[in-house]
């Protein structure tokens, strides 16, 4: 058990160097171990790039017949993908033992991989570091079993709680670390969204750009109304904006047909949904919408009625607050109505995590099935 649990620990070790690059997959890493060495080591390293089973058994240093595989998840076995399925590979080495940390999840393997390996004759052991990998896998487990990308809040406030002064200036409230950060964040997700004043005060990139790193595009989307956009945003006219998604009504859509086709003409995607009672687009909707994108996480960096919708509409994951040694006063503050008239109606968060940032303070929390705070 405890050779298991070491050796399942650097395959989600090696799983994590495909961060950011193999979604919608998962991330995964498999080691080949025979007499407690090592002979042979992969992982996912991009989307359409050999699975992590196939790669380990690739870099062999000897046969790996009598040998066993680690994984941080249940080798594949269906057949209608890219590539062909690992279990069927795993019984041609002759693999003897496969051990994994979680099953997948996706409907289409779900348990079957395990299974068609144990028909086989292979002994298969699971469970192995389980929550470990789960959490390494949190993006893919949301996307698979919540059917929606996962949500990752984030907003920068001064101690006062404004992340904004009253008159919509907001640069920059975090230090350079907090920034950086925020840009790591950028690399991990698929998306990265806003609503209309954001992106109209702040005319942001809305790309990753880490200290010495090429810049990377990410999609960019914007919940807005199509009349108000201006020619010159950057999210409009930079060199990324194929990757910038307008998403607003089906009824702004039909009254704005030559500016649609003048943004569809520049490259620019514009997708309309429905409208809720009080008039705001229908954030679940936006949701599908950015799944057929194959859009399997998104982090929402604002403002404050965006920030209010989802978290309303209790669409988010993890909430990332950025606090700084400042005070604002009259301001913005990152939520306006949650329909709070006593204490008693407030959700007691749980699960968070708080990481010094040179003079600012990174509160990052979770959404927790515990109902009492528990500051480290
Ligand atoms: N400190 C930070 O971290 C931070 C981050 C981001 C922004 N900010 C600041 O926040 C301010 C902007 O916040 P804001 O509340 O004015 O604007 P916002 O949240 O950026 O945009 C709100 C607008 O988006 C449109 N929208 C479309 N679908 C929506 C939905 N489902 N829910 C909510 N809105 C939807 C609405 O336009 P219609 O009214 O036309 O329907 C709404 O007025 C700026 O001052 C900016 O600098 C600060």
């Amino acid at each position: 058990m405890k050779h298991d649990e070491f050796y399942i620990k650097k395959t989600i070790e090696l799983a994590s160097k495909g961060i950011g690059k193999v979604s919608p997959n998962p991330l995964v890493g498999a080691l080949l171990v025979k007499n407690n060495n090592i002979i042979g080591s992969g992982f996912h390293a991009k989307y359409g790039s050999p699975h992590a089973e196939l790669s380990a058994i690739l870099n062999c240093t000897e046969s790996p017949e009598n040998a066993t595989l680690y994984c941080n998840l249940e080798p594949c076995c269906h057949t209608n993908k890219q590539t062909p399925p690992c279990a069927q590979r795993i019984i041609k080495e002759k693999i003897k033992r496969v051990v994994i940390a979680n099953t997948d999840s996706n409907p289409r393997v779900n348990g079957k991989g395990v299974e068609f390996l144990r028909q086989a004759g292979i002994e298969v052991t699971q469970g192995i570091l389980d929550q470990q990998g789960r959490e390494l896998n949190e993006i893919f487990f949301t996307h698979i079993e919540k059917k929606r990308p996962f949500i990752h809040l984030k907003w920068a406030q001064s101690l006062d709680g404004n992340i904004a002064t009253h008159n919509g200036n907001s640069k920059w409230i975090s230090n350079q670390k907090a920034l950086q950060k925020v840009h790591e964040f950028r690399t991990k997700y698929d998306a990265i969204l806003i609503g209309q004043n954001t992106c109209l005060y702040d005319n942001p990139h809305l790309t990753a750009r880490l200290n010495n790193a090429p810049i990377q595009a990410r999609w960019r989307v914007v919940l807005t109304a199509l009349s108000v956009l201006k020619d010159d945003l950057n999210i409009l006219k930079d060199q990324h904006r194929s990757k910038t998604i307008l998403i607003t009504s089906i009824n702004d859509i039909e009254e704005n047909a030559a500016i649609v086709a003048k943004f569809r003409q520049a490259g620019v995607h514009i997708e309309g949904v429905s409208e809720q009672e009080n008039g705001i687009l229908d954030l679940h909707n936006v949701m599908a919408i950015l799944s057929t994108y194959n859009i399997c996480s998104v982090l929402v960096e604002g403002g404050r009625s965006i920030l209010t919708s989802f978290y309303n509409a209790m669409l988010w994951d993890r909430i990332s607050i950025f606090i700084a040694p400042i005070f604002i006063g009259n301001g913005i503050s990152p939520f306006s109505s949650l329909n709070i008239n006593y204490i008693e109606q407030t959700q007691r968060l749980s699960e968070i995590k708080y990481e010094l940032m040179d003079d600012s303070i990174h509160c990052l929390i979770k959404k927790g099935r515990k109902s009492t705070c528990s500051p480290v």
